[in-house]
């Protein structure tokens, strides 16, 4: 098998001098159309039954769009009989209008208004396919047989609805395969269009321009649209709506860009969802709007009910890197987005403006939470497992701590291969520094102060068993760290040492962490206790055990071979 790109040829772009969209802002959200009943339906294995269709038109119904196609009814039953119920059970709220395709056959126009009989407000969709390739290859028709199409449509839609006045009417006519369109092509079937249903008379018309097939760069896009824009009659007596597919992966971009253009109006599905590589995603679009402080007029804060109503309906599963609605988007593995993610949420108050390395967006806006943020692999650093254990545990580890820690659950991540949860986080943490081998166990202390510094007295040990301990120091740890030469003849030189109060509703009230060296090799321990006193004798009697054997500390006299071993 030959992989050439020979056989294709490169997109000729609109030669454009006037572009004014690169320099304009979305400055608000386009009138929104959902497609998903309809051309999102249409791509599925399993075409969605009429109960999967409520279940679907509902939602979108409660995120706020007032535009919603709801099928092809002409073309398939179940869409007619979806049409019917919706009328008849009377479940279409009185701002929202739906909106229905058909081709330009005057037998389906027919059938069309008969399943919208009785609406208040209804969109009648209109289409046909004028690109080159279609006219040449599928219709053999020349400019005028395709335009002819359009325009007969056209009047039999004008026809229909002229005689169901009851009914307040929009027109929708889409140029299908616009992109694969001359321009001066598509502005004069649009003209013929309008000239039949006069929007410049007071008839509500919306011109469609579809991306059916995504075959260009975005900006491409962008200068159809603004051409279209600039040269069709009566401009601003209608809308024009863009309709993208993702063929490039840029279907959103294109309808960005497209809006910028001039579009007043975009049509998409939810989570993306449609022929092919799928429509424009409605959700990734507003989204993005919302992250730029604009309002999106769509309410996407139940992330959650929206995947799991898309994935129910369309039995297509979302992937868990879709923009703001994949379970892994809201999440930091690597360890430098890990620290900058915690420094940044740290230091934010309630009220602050949205600026938070890595997150586009506050997770909490979707419904998702902080917590979700931070997992953990073996490419996370100190930041996230520093993070996981003040959040879930609130135990703050100093720097070097972090550092030495975020080492074991490296190693622990690498060994088993995934991801590590907070509680193994937790379990490592305790086994590695916390956990105080019974013989080492702090019992008391006293610390008498004199201007020669600090005698300290500490009784440790198990209580069948207990080991005393005197040393004098400048300050407590000194005093220890001289009992324990004493005692087991070590020298203990201590490198790092941190103590904190530990917050409201937890069992102990500090916690001390500390490394010391001896003999060259370095040791560190960490201790919860109800004083800070408590919890730097205990964290270093564990470190030093570690030195000497947790199992059954011997004074040097009785031990002298294995304590200089
Ligand atoms: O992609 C497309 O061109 C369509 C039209 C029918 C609007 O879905
Ligand atoms: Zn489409």
């Amino acid at each position: 098998m030959s992989f050439t790109h020979r056989k294709y040829v490169a997109f000729k772009p609109v030669r454009k001098t006037d572009r004014r969209w690169p320099d304009r802002v979305i400055e608000q959200a386009p009138q929104w159309c959902a497609v998903d009943l309809r051309d999102g339906n249409q791509a599925l294995v399993k075409p969605m039954g009429v109960s999967q269709k409520q279940r679907l038109f509902d939602l979108l119904v409660k995120l706020g769009f007032k535009e919603i196609e709801i099928g092809f009814p002409a073309a398939s039953q179940p869409d007619f009989d979806f049409c019917r119920k919706l009328i008849e059970e009377d479940r279409i709220p009185n701002d929202v209008s739906i909106q229905v395709l058909t081709q330009a056959r005057p037998e389906l126009i027919a059938r069309t208004f008969e399943a919208l009989k009785g609406a208040k407000q209804a969109i009648v969709h209109v289409y046909n396919s004028t690109s080159t390739v279609q006219r040449e290859q599928v219709f053999e028709l020349d400019r005028d047989g395709i335009r002819e199409i359009a325009v007969n449509g056209a009047r039999w839609v004008k026809e229909h609805a002229d005689r169901t006045p009851e009914t307040q009417w929009t027109f929708q006519y889409s140029p299908e395969s616009f992109t694969g369109t001359e321009l001066d092509f598509a502005v004069e079937v649009i003209d013929s269009v309008n000239a039949v249903w006069r929007p410049d008379q007071g008839q509500a018309v919306i011109i469609n321009l579809p991306a059916t097939v995504e075959m260009s760069t975005p900006n491409v896009f962008a200068d159809q649209v603004e051409w279209v824009c600039d040269h069709v009659r009566h401009r601003d007596h209608f809308s024009i709506s863009v309709h993208t597919h993702n063929d490039r992966g840029c279907g959103v971009a294109a309808a960005e860009l497209a809006v910028m253009a001039g579009a007043d109006r975009v049509e998409g599905t939810l989570m993306g969802n449609g022929e092919r590589t799928g429509n424009m995603d409605l959700v990734t679009m507003a989204m993005n709007l919302y992250s730029q402080g604009i309002d999106p007029c769509l309410d996407l804060s139940g992330m959650a009910e929206i995947v799991e109503t898309v994935e129910a309906c369309t039995e297509i599963s979302t992937h868990p890197r879709h923009p703001y609605a994949g379970d892994l988007v809201f999440t930091a593995f690597s360890g430098s987005h890990q620290d900058a993610i915690r420094k940044c949420l740290a230091r934010r108050s309630a009220d602050d403006l949205w600026q938070v390395a890595y997150l586009p967006i506050d997770p909490s806006d979707v419904g998702r939470r902080y917590d979700e943020v931070v997992r953990i692999n073996s490419q996370s650093g100190k930041g996230g497992v520093a993070y996981v254990l003040e959040r879930d545990y609130d135990i703050s580890l100093p720097r070097w701590l972090q550092i030495e820690f975020s080492k074991v659950v490296q190693q622990e991540a690498e060994t088993n291969g995934g991801e590590i949860d907070s509680l193994t986080i937790h379990r490592l943490f305790e086994e590695k520094y916390l956990s105080v081998a019974p013989a080492w166990a702090l019992a008391s202390y006293d610390l008498h102060r004199d201007e020669a510094g600090v005698r300290a007295h500490v009784s440790f040990g198990r209580p069948d068993h207990p080991m005393q301990l005197e040393g004098q120091g400048l300050g407590a740890v000194e005093a220890v760290v001289e009992a324990l030469k004493a005692e087991f003849g070590v020298v203990v030189a201590v490198e790092a040492y941190d103590e904190f109060a530990l917050g409201e509703g937890t069992r102990a009230n500090a916690l001390a962490c500390i490394r010391v060296s001896i003999e060259g090799a370095h040791y560190s321990g960490a201790a919860l206790a109800e004083d800070t006193t408590s919890a730097t004798i205990q964290a270093l009697l564990s470190a030093v055990a570690r030195h000497v054997g947790t199992d059954r500390p011997a004074p040097a006299a009785a031990r002298p071979a294995e304590l200089s071993a």
